[in-house]
């Protein structure tokens, strides 16, 4: 298999970014990185949660961040919801697009959205089919793909199970997710070996703990995804899954991608200046090498 011509970047900083940050940011700042994500070029992007505020703070008043943004034609906005509440929360927002996550292990299910995975499934097909019928789309999270904070490691079997039963239930789009980022290539590779999810429709989404997160986007372009999730500088982490970093960052996929001559379709200056923007707002330091490079490259005349 060669290595897909175009891939869809889904930008997950706001919302995988945002709510592990320690800093909480209140809805105008939110809209403002949105609206410049916006402009970089990005298909995709999530824009929040309408999960419990107890559980998520900081991702509190999505409904606002979604009114607020400034919508451009053809980019797919969508919010995280892990139940039907959220499912009508979306609803009452006029949301298109929505995503849902379990996960193919059981204890971190259990952690991230206090249900077993089978609940969690049922409780999908309860507004999933609605959502659809309405013309909503509808992504699908497979968390603890290759390990879980809890259990270890995973088998491959475990994961396609759930996604297919994620598939099956009406998702659109299957993300598999490295939670914690423990995977290395080899690992990507036998999850995506015998992978029963269409290559259209199959996403992954890599944390970027022990830096292993380009490489296993490689992997897994060479197996055919050309799907992949990731933050605006590295942002990021799951607050129920312990020891997680951010995911990989945005600038460093696209710096990525150039290079193999993959079609991405960001202007990557504009993509760094909301990296600029949203790190000055969290008073964090820049993520990566690669990161700090480009943007150094950028600011030079
Ligand atoms: P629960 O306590 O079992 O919920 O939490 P409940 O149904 O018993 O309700 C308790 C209260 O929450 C009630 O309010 C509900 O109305 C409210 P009260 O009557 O006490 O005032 N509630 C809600 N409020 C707003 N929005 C909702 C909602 N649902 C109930 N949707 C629940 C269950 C799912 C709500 C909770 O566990 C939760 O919010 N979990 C979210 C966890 C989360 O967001 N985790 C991070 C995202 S997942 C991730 O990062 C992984 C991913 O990136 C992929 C990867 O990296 O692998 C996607
Ligand atoms: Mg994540």
């Amino acid at each position: 298999m060669t290595v897909p011509t175009k891939v869809k970047l889904v930008e997950v900083g706001p919302r995988d970014g945002l709510q592990a940050e320690s800093t909480t940011l209140p809805p105008k700042t939110r809209i403002h990185f949105i609206d410049q994500l916006s402009k970089s070029g990005l298909k995709a992007i999530e824009v929040g949660s309408f999960v419990s505020p107890r559980w998520i703070p900081h991702l509190a008043d999505t409904d606002k961040v979604y009114q607020g943004i400034t919508k451009s034609p053809g980019v797919d906005y969508s919010i995280l919801v892990p139940n039907k509440t959220g499912y009508e929360l979306a609803i009452q927002n006029e949301v298109k697009s929505i995503a849902v996550f379990t996960a193919a292990s059981e204890t971190f299910c259990q952690k991230n959205i206090n249900a077993s995975i089978e609940e969690s499934l049922q409780n999908f097909g309860e507004f999933i089919p609605q959502a659809r019928a309405k013309g909503i789309r509808v992504r699908g999270y497979v968390s603890c793909a290759i390990a879980c904070p809890y259990e270890g490691p995973i088998a491959p079997e475990r994961v396609h199970k759930v996604a297919l039963k994620l598939l099956n239930v009406g998702c659109d789009e299957i993300s598999l997710g490295d939670t914690i980022g423990v995977g290395t290539p080899s690992q990507v590779q036998n999850l995506l070996r015998h992978n029963p999810i269409p290559l259209p429709q199959l996403a992954v989404h890599f944390h970027d703990t022990y830096g292993q997160a380009l490489a296993n986007i490689y992997a897994a372009l060479e197996k055919g995804v050309s799907i992949i999730d990731s933050s605006v500088s590295g942002l990021g982490g799951c607050p129920y899954a312990p020891g997680a970093s951010g995911n990989v960052a945005t600038e460093d996929v696209i710096y990525l991608l150039t290079g193999l001559g993959i079609d991405h379709g960001v202007d990557l200056k504009k993509l760094l200046e909301s990296a600029d923007f949203i790190d000055k707002k969290l008073s964090r330091k820049t993520p990566s090498k690669a990161s700090q490079a480009l943007r150094l490259q950028m600011r030079s005349p």
